[in-house]
């Protein structure tokens, strides 16, 4: 029996050869392999700039200090990863969680509305398991305000708005992140990026990555001769290599090919899944473009008299590796300690925490894989 993983990469000859031909080059860093992802990654999401860095935490880390946010607030959902909340923290904000809405498993813009006050100056909303957040909402909330978004769109390459228009071209954000972990839909290794269309922000984000200096000319405040740079602000070295931004740029080609497949397996999940009274399906969005990165049900385990625990052992008895995504972040020690949150804050994430579970999803599985993973979980009950 073979084991199936919740998700994985898929790395063919050309990534290799891409990555291979970086190495024998003059640039293993801050050359034209980076270069040209960030051209291809803004062009293919539809904004006008591209800033690539060394994973999806660093970009939003300076797109927040690129921002100069905090003081402050920042409000964004308790299901995501904890690096969405963290880099409110490193820039000094107080990161606030809003509920979910429980049909989507995204920010809800009620609790959102709900949790704004004068201290806001950031909302963050997930694009959970690659299902776009409402962002017309959002944008409508922070409007006339002195609040920015972001979208942390770590789970959500390829897929497009209710209505149209790729997720990253920031019509209604100031900019968007992506993760290139190699769980993600495409992978760099590790890697991440803004897109942005503020031209101003895209140069202060150019300047925070590479430990706030620059040598452009245009930038510089003083220009003594041709070895001269200036540090103009506290920055870090989030600097993405030529083998990332290579493999980045191969990867994406493909990433039609891999949403297809996608597709295809959730189509057929659905499908299998549809009659089972104690499983609920990821949200449905019929007519919407959707990459999705993670295949999420919802399992009743009192109904099927199975705890968690059990289920993901016998899930692995069959070969099938599963995943719970996410522990909601205001559960996590170091907020409770830090920021005062408990349980019970946040009733529709934590429900749904008390349910989820990640089945494996990833276009390099076979159909026998998936028909592998369908029977395992029929066979729970
Ligand atoms: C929603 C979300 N935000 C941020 C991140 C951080 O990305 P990275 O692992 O590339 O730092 C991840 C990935 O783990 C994520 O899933």
């Amino acid at each position: 029996m073979t084991f199936i993983p919740y998700g994985r990469h898929h790395i063919d000859a050309d990534d290799e050869a891409a990555v291979v031909a970086v190495l024998r080059s003059a640039f293993l860093t801050q050359g034209p392999a980076t270069q040209a992802f960030e051209a291809d990654l803004a062009a293919y999401v539809g904004a006008k700039y591209c800033a690539v860095v060394c994973n999806g935490t660093a970009a939003l880390h300076i797109c927040m200090a690129a921002m100069d946010m905090g003081p402050g607030e920042g409000v964004t959902t308790p299901n995501t990863f904890v690096a969405t909340a963290n880099a409110m923290a490193y820039v000094g904000l107080t990161p606030v969680f809003a509920d979910i809405d429980p049909a989507t498993l995204n920010l809800s813009p009620t609790a959102t509305r709900a949790a704004l006050t004068p201290q806001t100056r950031l909302i963050a909303p997930v694009h959970f398991a690659g299902l776009p957040a409402d962002m017309p909402a959002f944008a409508a909330m922070a409007a006339d305000r002195d609040i920015r978004i972001v979208e942390d769109a770590s789970h959500a390459i390829g897929s497009e708005y209710v209505g149209g228009g790729r997720v990253g071209n920031c019509r209604h954000s100031d900019a968007t992140i992506f993760s290139f972990h190699p769980v993600k839909t495409i992978t760099a290794g590790e890697g991440g990026a803004i897109v942005t269309n503020d031209e101003a922000l895209y140069q202060r984000l150019q300047i925070v990555r590479s430990h706030g200096v620059t040598r452009e000319p245009g930038l510089l405040t003083d220009n003594p001769g041709s070895w001269w740079y200036e540090q103009q602000m506290l920055g870090f070295n989030y600097r993405m290599t030529e083998m990332q931004g290579a493999l980045g740029s191969s990867q994406l080609r493909k990433l039609e090919r891999f949403m297809a497949r996608r597709q295809a397996i959730v189509a057929r999940y659905r499908q299998a899944f549809a009659g089972l009274n104690w499983l609920v399906r990821p949200p449905e969005t019929p007519g919407q473009t959707v990459c999705q990165h993670l295949f999420v049900v919802q399992i009743d385990f009192d109904a099927i008299g199975r705890t968690r625990p059990q289920v993901m052992a016998a899930l692995l008895d069959q070969g099938v590796g599963s995943q719970v995504h996410y522990i909601p972040v205001h559960l996590q020690p170091w907020y409770r300690e830090t920021f005062g949150t408990a349980a019970g804050q946040q009733p529709a994430a934590e429900r749904y925490y008390e349910r989820c579970l990640s089945l494996p999803l990833f276009p390099a599985m076979t159909d026998a894989d998936v028909e592998q993973v369908i029977t395992a979980v029929r066979g729970l009950v």
